[in-house]
């Protein structure tokens, strides 16, 4: 009788255990992490159907592999990804996101992945040279980002020439339908949509001193348990060559990795 009761505690213990482990673990123990994301951003992070893919998905993946982490990605658009970190609803936020030390006082970083810079697209014929020259322009960007808040440093803040777009996409068709003459954004960014687009005649322009040197990172709620097995994985990746093939795959040419672990 004793051993009946007892024995029945055990089973009821054991199928909740079993249960519990599944809805947040995957075998090995370690929870399934959801990675949010705004796939308009390529070559970082994009849609080809229904498919994200871009450099960052292909890093993160093997970052997480090293790690041991299985996981989802998942297209939530930029400030919901921001929210999700805030929320605790999400894991992880693979956005092509900046570290910078705003960011750094609500949320936690992985090591940097990629170096970066804003740059400027114009139409070809543009009288625009530099970041200054902006001034009296109107602007277009993806609100929320970096290059948002150089154009909002460059025409003061609340300037109703600056426009501001949910994703980049919609940013840059605002300057094809003559709505803006220029947007600022990712380098990489920029210069992928001018070699995709030729029928746009869009030019990118470059500016060192305006504009600052950025770095990204893998972000994750403030004091997130996962951040060192993740920067560990992107060490590792990025010292057994795989990042390399990844870096080479996206954009043709070998990764300064000397930079990136400086
Ligand atoms: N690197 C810039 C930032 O962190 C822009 C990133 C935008 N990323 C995106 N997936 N829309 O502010």
């Amino acid at each position: 009788m004793l051993f009946a009761l007892f024995m029945s505690i055990f089973l009821v213990l054991a199928a909740c255990g079993t249960s519990s482990e599944k809805a947040n673990s995957d075998g090995d123990g370690k929870k399934k992490l959801r990675v949010v994301t705004d796939a308009a951003y390529a070559p970082f992070e994009y849609m080809d159907k229904d498919k994200i893919i871009g450099f960052d998905v292909d890093v993160f993946t093997a970052a997480a592999e090293e790690a041991g982490y299985d996981f989802e990605i998942v297209n939530v658009g930029w400030d919901p990804v921001f929210a999700e970190l805030e929320n605790d609803t999400a894991d992880v936020g693979l956005s092509a996101i900046t570290i910078n030390d705003d960011r750094l006082k609500s949320y936690d970083f992985s090591v940097p992945y990629f170096e970066s810079t804003n740059k400027i697209l114009a139409p070809e014929g543009t009288d625009i040279e530099k970041a200054a020259d902006l001034a009296d322009k109107t602007v277009a960007v993806q609100s929320g980002t970096t290059g948002a808040d150089a154009v909002d440093a460059l025409l003061g803040n609340g300037n109703k020439q600056v426009k501001k777009f949910e994703n980049n996409n919609l940013a840059i068709l605002e300057m094809k339908n003559k709505g803006a003459d220029a947007v600022v954004a990712d380098n990489a960014v920029l210069e992928a949509y001018a070699k995709n687009n030729p029928q746009d005649n869009f030019t990118v322009i470059e500016d060192k001193e305006g504009f600052e040197s950025e770095y990204y990172g893998f972000m994750f709620p403030k004091d997130s348990d996962i951040v060192d097995d993740l920067s560990k994985g992107l060490n590792a990746i990025l010292d057994n060559g795989k990042y390399t093939e990844i870096y080479q795959k996206w954009f043709g040419q070998e990764p300064d990795i000397d930079n990136l672990k400086a």
